[in-house]
């Protein structure tokens, strides 16, 4: 069913890569009564101040892309802070929507919820079919609760509660500290700084063949509104590209793209990771979505942002 562009809609961590590309996009197509506070305005870890904002904004919709996200390095220095802190968050949003009346909620994951070893590509179904991978498990048992919070509370309350599994982002607004960013963004960095240092060489971790999959935040956002729209059911979505890309010709397509002339060199006594990490969203392209913007437009676009913020 179409959102009326008068619909009060909550996205919650609107400044954030996710929760920028919904914005944007409930923007372009006219959406006339967003509602976003920052964290100074409302800290998502106080239930009471959640509560309180829900009653006095009383949305209709609510998009929950708050959460605290890092790469490997943060998930195992902070693991109680990447516990406790999405777990909170996604309680106070969940449970306040519920009592505040919300029409429709999406909650937003991610694919380490997935088995470590998991067949690929990952299908909804392979949930808790084994052990996480333990780097990033305090944050993925917190993603698996809030996936388990929508459909119970769906079950006994009625509420439309859906949620969505998106494979690895990029886009504006992206996070680029070094410490603590995902693997397209450290690249576009490495790359830039590479290219105005006119260093000779990057090495890269690893032997770059592992296959990864990657989605640009403006087709999550499309397809996170399409999901409000069109998808009302207790299972949650896998939200992919649906195209493989080796971490070679990923880290070959961020140098063409910016520009670098150096040479690019692999240090294979670092890990790779896994071979292979692809979502199933068969079921997301059955029902008629798909992407619109391929890798290397996607780098463009995300790089334009990067220089227009750091220069
Ligand atoms: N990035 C990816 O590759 C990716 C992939 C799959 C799924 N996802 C999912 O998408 C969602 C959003 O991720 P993202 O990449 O957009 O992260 P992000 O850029 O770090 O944005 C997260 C947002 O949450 C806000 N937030 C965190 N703690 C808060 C608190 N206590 N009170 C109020 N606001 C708070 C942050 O505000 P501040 O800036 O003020 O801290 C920020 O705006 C997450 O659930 C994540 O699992 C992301």
């Amino acid at each position: 069913m179409e959102i009326a562009r008068d619909a009060r809609i909550y996205v919650a961590g609107h400044r954030g890569l996710v929760g920028s590309a919904i914005w944007r996009e409930l923007q372009r197509r006219g959406y006339t009564h967003l509602i976003g506070r920052t964290r100074a305005e409302l800290d998502l870890l106080d239930g009471a101040a959640v509560n309180r904002f829900y009653a006095q904004e009383k949305p209709e919709y609510v998009v929950d892309a708050a959460a605290k996200v890092g790469g490997i390095l943060a998930n195992d220095r902070h693991p109680a802070e990447f516990i406790y802190q999405n777990l909170q968050i996604q309680n106070h949003l969940i449970h306040g929507a519920y009592v505040a009346g919300v029409r429709k909620l999406l909650f937003l994951g991610s694919s380490c919820i997935y088995p470590r070893l998991s067949v690929q590509p990952m299908k909804e179904e392979y949930l808790l079919t084994g052990p996480l991978e333990p780097t990033n498990e305090w944050y993925a048992v917190a993603k698996i609760a809030g996936i388990k919070m929508c459909q119970a509370y769906r079950r006994q309350y009625g509420c439309d509660f859906i949620s969505a599994m998106p494979t690895n982002m990029y886009g504006p607004n992206d996070n680029y500290d070094p410490q603590n960013s995902h693997v397209l963004p450290a690249l576009i960095r490495r790359f830039h700084e590479a290219r105005q240092a006119n260093a000779p060489t990057v090495t890269c971790w690893g032997t770059g063949s592992p296959f990864r999959e990657f989605l640009y935040a403006d087709d999550l956002a499309r397809a996170c509104i399409f999901l409000l729209e069109h998808y009302s059911e207790e299972q949650f979505i896998n939200v992919g590209s649906g195209t493989e890309v080796s971490v070679r010709e990923l880290t070959e397509t961020v140098g063409r793209v910016i520009g670098y002339a150096g040479r690019i060199e692999w240090d294979a006594s670092k890990p790779d990771g896994m071979p292979r990490k692809l979502m199933d969203s068969s079921r997301l392209f059955a029902l008629g979505w798909k992407p619109q913007v391929d890798l290397e437009t996607g780098i463009r676009l995300a790089y334009e942002d990067y220089r227009k913020r750091f220069g």
